[in-house]
């Protein structure tokens, strides 16, 4: 038994990341804008949320496969696309690919990652999924669109709630920057993290490959939320999804919605499915958890196109609750991210594990055999208002 496999929860991933992972990437992770109150509604909200259990029903014969934008997978569970992820761990979005397409779950490159989109192809053998950010630069999205397709991404996830950044104190007073500055504090960092220091001076991945080098005075990444304000479109409209998946040639996910009228909206313009995200409580602090409103999204445009959900997933349960709900699929941020700081790849695919159990168990124990059955009817009410659930009148 590896240490790893003694790690029973997400939490404990957590706990075991915060332990390997240098403060600054570790609080990048774990942070949510100003007061973190969306934050910890994401996950305060699942705990709300109570499944149905059914007795005397046959168990056998349990599966979790799904159809996840349009490809098979494992199960209703794919990564999500997560800023400085090769921060958590050297080549962390490499290994996470690579856990990710071995488990059989899509995998999403972050615009704002360290390993670039060729790295990812380069490494893995299965199409990954591109996340996308509208900067003012047309040129330099047109070519990103270019190189995405290059590299085989089979789905754009156009994100569109983060055109600003919301302001998270910890990266503030951490000094976070990518590479990181070379100070006392992180130098005695190091030397507490010796692991994360050896195999960070073993790669040559230390900055936002996806950008330098291939941007024209781009400014200094080093600081994300000066380098964003510069560079990110605040502009972005709806019609700029259209532009983006005539570019593409492809199917275009549209990530961060909230309100039911911008579903409909995303969906109008062409979205092939839609994120309700609220960016992992890191950007409209006060906003609702992403579980709250699923509902009312599914209402407007479940019939239409396919409702994902992302924010505050940390256990098989979580998923499930989500599925109950109306979501087609789920996405794990920190999930992973804890994961991948504890382990790498292999702390990847633990924390796929860990989901991959919760969920089978917790299913056969609503009395389900099929992750495609569940339901509104696996749920008592819910007590998060809006109360209406689809399927219920
Ligand atoms: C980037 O997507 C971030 O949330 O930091």
């Amino acid at each position: 038994m590896t240490k790893l496999d003694k790690l029973l929860t997400i939490d404990e991933l957590m706990a075991e990341a915060r332990r390997r992972v240098p403060k600054q990437f570790f609080d990048y992770a774990d942070s949510g804008a100003w007061t973190e109150s969306t934050y910890r509604q994401n996950t305060e909200d699942f705990k709300k949320i109570f499944l149905k259990q059914k007795v005397a029903v046959n168990m056998e014969g349990r599966s979790l496969a799904t159809m996840f934008g349009g490809q098979a997978a494992a199960m209703p569970v794919a990564l999500a696309p997560t800023g400085l992820t090769g921060m958590q761990c050297a080549d962390g979005e490499i290994k996470a690919a690579r856990a990710a397409e071995k488990f059989g779950v899509p995998f999403t490159l972050s615009t704002m990652s360290i390993c670039s989109i060729e790295d990812v192809a380069e490494n893995t053998s299965k199409p990954f999924w591109f996340q996308l950010y509208m900067m003012r630069d047309r040129a330099f999205i047109e070519r990103l669109i270019d190189r995405a397709k290059a590299a085989k991404c089979s789905k754009l996830v156009l994100t569109m709630d983060l055109q600003i950044l919301g302001q998270r104190h910890k990266d503030l007073r951490n000094g976070m920057s990518a590479p990181p500055k070379f100070t006392p504090k992180f130098i005695f960092e190091m030397a507490r993290k010796p692991r994360w220091a050896m195999q960070m001076l073993g790669t040559k991945r230390h900055s936002f490959r996806n950008i330098v080098g291939h941007v024209e005075g781009g400014g200094d990444l080093s600081s994300l939320s000066q380098w964003t304000a510069s560079q990110f479109d605040p502009s972005l409209s709806w019609k700029e999804v259209a532009w983006v998946k005539e570019r593409f040639g492809g199917e275009v996910i549209v990530k961060g919605v909230l309100d039911p009228e911008d579903a409909k909206a995303a969906v109008a313009h062409g979205a092939d499915g839609v994120i309700v995200s609220n960016h992992g409580g890191r950007q409209l602090d006060g906003a609702p958890s992403s579980i709250r409103v699923l509902p009312e999204i599914v209402d407007a445009v479940g019939k239409d196109t396919e409702v994902y959900l992302d924010s505050g997933i940390r256990s098989g349960q979580d998923v499930l609750k989500a599925m109950a709900l109306g979501a087609k699929g789920t996405f794990i941020g920190r999930a992973f991210l804890y994961g991948l700081g504890a382990g790498g790849e292999a702390g990847v695919t633990r924390a796929l594990e860990i989901l991959r159990r919760e969920m089978d168990i917790t299913m056969a124990l609503c009395g389900e055999r099929d992750v495609r059955n569940i339901g509104a009817h696996n749920l008592y009410s819910v007590d998060l208002p809006p109360r209406r659930l689809p399927g219920q009148n």
